[in-house]
């Protein structure tokens, strides 16, 4: 028996080599760690099970029938993250560079199999080289098998996807299907096709930071949720993203004990909107002020900053936050902003997580560009989002609401149950400047006629009184009790429910 044992540590103690520690120097040596050691940092100690530890690739193609290496470039798994079950795949870049065998495949359709069955989330921790280009069609097979599994868990388990090293092909492809996608700075990189490709074919020089960086894909392409400075931290961000996330679409939110107060007041909102109503304030200060102990993870921090989201607490719960940010832009919805918005309105609607709305806006965008570049179908996306959505929908106006703006975000038009306001709002079609030009034309050329008209127009619809004389605002609050009414609108909304006529799906407009 002591043999047998020996032999099963000798084996165990083979493949937790992966590549071999020449290859793990070089892994080090670039500032990243081993698929193992990313586990270990991600999961709760000691949690890690792991499986398929002796699976090896069947290829016997070039040569590759003598280079077989245990785990075949993925170590897969499940564990904990503060206790909650979650499912683990980590590609191995010291074994031919994490590229994807059919075996390499199995074991990750495995894992995908099991999170799904039970219920779990699952996140893939990407360093890899896309197909193994020695097994041919067998290889994109495998990619076809993942990419299968992540549209079908896609609205059931949250699937995060984590890109730690380069990532090329289907190593960017499957994580592009999942819920959230974040990249480690400097040493992270995702592109269909690399550098080189890219040369051969369009003859342009770019470097792999230039052309799929952290940077790029948070800041142009959007393809990125958010990029940290290394392995740990990044790692360490990602157990907090999970503690907000439900384990899936009918698990609820995690409930968490609070040490804030829910009937909290904060007397410094009354002063946060400037009297300038063209002066800027920080949303970020509201957000703050509003979720238990300030906790708030921010999604897509540095993609179309006019407007906000992310997770908080309220309560102990999960709240999704959308809010425009008077500070980018003054809050203005742009295409961008209407498709950050819209895709994070559909992942808390399909989670049951609730949205709490902050309202700042002046409007859509005008312009050339923007209408070239599809603004109409990228607002209608946010619009359709939150038309869509069941979960309870709580808004807030704190200034602004003007044109399409208003109905898009979160009005009671489009489904928002309780629907207040500060006493700062101004609800109405433009302001003042825009709508007296308009309607009193034939007054231009007369200043003082135009000065009357405005401040007529000012008094009479840049306020919050109009909407609440129709029902539209439930209520004008005080900001200071912001999240008290919050807190206990979203207690009250727990037990709602609608039920949405039969349909395939939707056709929403992409
Ligand atoms: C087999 C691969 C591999 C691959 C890398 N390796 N990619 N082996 N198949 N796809 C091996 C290398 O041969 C090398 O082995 C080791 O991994 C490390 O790779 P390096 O090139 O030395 O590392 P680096 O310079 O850091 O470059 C990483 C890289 C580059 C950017 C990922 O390797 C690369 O461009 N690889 C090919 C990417 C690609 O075109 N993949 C196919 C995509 S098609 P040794 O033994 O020398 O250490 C695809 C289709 C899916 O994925 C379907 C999509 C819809």
């Amino acid at each position: 028996m002591k043999h047998i044992l020996d032999e099963l540590d000798h084996r165990r103690a083979e493949a937790r080599l992966g590549g071999g520690e020449k290859r793990i120097a070089a892994q080090h040596k670039r500032g990243k760690l081993t698929a193992r050691e990313r586990i270990e940092l991600l999961l709760d100690t000691g949690s890690f099970e792991e499986f398929d530890t002796f699976v090896e690739h069947r290829c016997t193609d070039f040569g590759m029938e003598a280079t077989k290496i245990p785990g075949d470039g993925v170590v897969t798994g499940w564990g904990t993250v503060n206790g909650r079950q979650v499912f683990v795949f980590a590609k191995d870049f010291t074994v031919f560079g994490g590229s994807l065998s059919e075996s390499h495949a199995a074991k990750i359709t495995k894992i995908q199999d099991m999170a799904l069955k039970t219920r779990s989330p699952i996140i893939g921790l990407f360093d890899a080289g896309g197909a193994r280009i020695q097994e041919g069609v067998a290889a994109l097979g495998g990619y076809g098998e993942v990419f299968k599994r992540n549209v079908t868990a896609s609205g059931v388990i949250p699937q995060i996807s984590v890109i730690m090293g380069p990532c090329a092909g289907g190593d960017v492809y499957s994580p592009a299907m999942t819920d959230f996608i974040f990249m480690v700075r400097d040493t992270s990189y995702m592109f269909v096709t690399g550098p080189d490709v890219v040369k051969t074919v369009t003859n342009e020089t770019v470097t792999a930071e230039e052309l799929g960086g952290a940077k790029v894909h948070t800041t142009k392409s959007s393809v990125a949720d958010g990029a940290f400075d290394n392995d740990v931290e990044c790692l360490l961000q990602m157990r907090r993203l999970i503690d907000f996330l439900p384990a899936n679409n009918r698990s609820g939110v995690p409930q968490w004990p609070s040490f804030d107060d829910g009937e909290r007041l904060d007397p410094s909102l009354d002063t946060l909107v400037p009297d300038n109503p063209n002066k800027p304030y920080d949303v970020k200060e509201l957000i703050a002020k509003v979720v238990d102990e300030g906790d708030f993870f921010e999604i897509q921090p540095a993609f179309a900053a006019n407007i906000v989201t992310g997770f908080g607490r309220v309560e102990g719960r999960t709240v999704g936050i959308v809010a425009n940010q008077p500070m980018v832009l003054a809050g203005v919805l742009d295409s961008d902003a209407s498709r950050k918005a819209a895709r994070f309105v559909r992942f808390c609607d399909a989670f049951e997580i609730p949205i709490v709305t902050f309202v700042d806006v002046p409007g859509f965008l005008p312009g050339t560009a923007q209408e070239y570049g599809g603004l109409i179908k990228h607002g209608a996306k946010l619009l359709f989002a939150y038309s869509q959505a069941t979960v309870p929908l709580v808004t807030v106006i704190t200034r602004k609401a003007f044109g399409g703006a208003y109905d898009v975000m979160a009005s009671k038009h489009v489904g928002g149950d309780v629907n207040y306001a500060w006493p700062t709002a101004q609800i109405a079609v433009m302001g003042a400047k825009g709508a007296v030009e308009i309607i009193f034309r034939a007054d231009i050329d007369d200043p003082s006629k135009i000065a009357a008209r405005t401040k007529e127009y000012e008094q009479r619809f840049l306020s919050p009184f109009v909407a609440a004389e129709r029902g539209y605002i439930d209520e004008v609050i005080t900001p200071r009790s912001t999240r008290k009414r919050i807190a206990r609108a979203l207690a009250m909304l727990r037990s709602k429910h609608v039920e949405a006529p039969a349909k395939k799906h939707d056709n929403l407009p992409l």
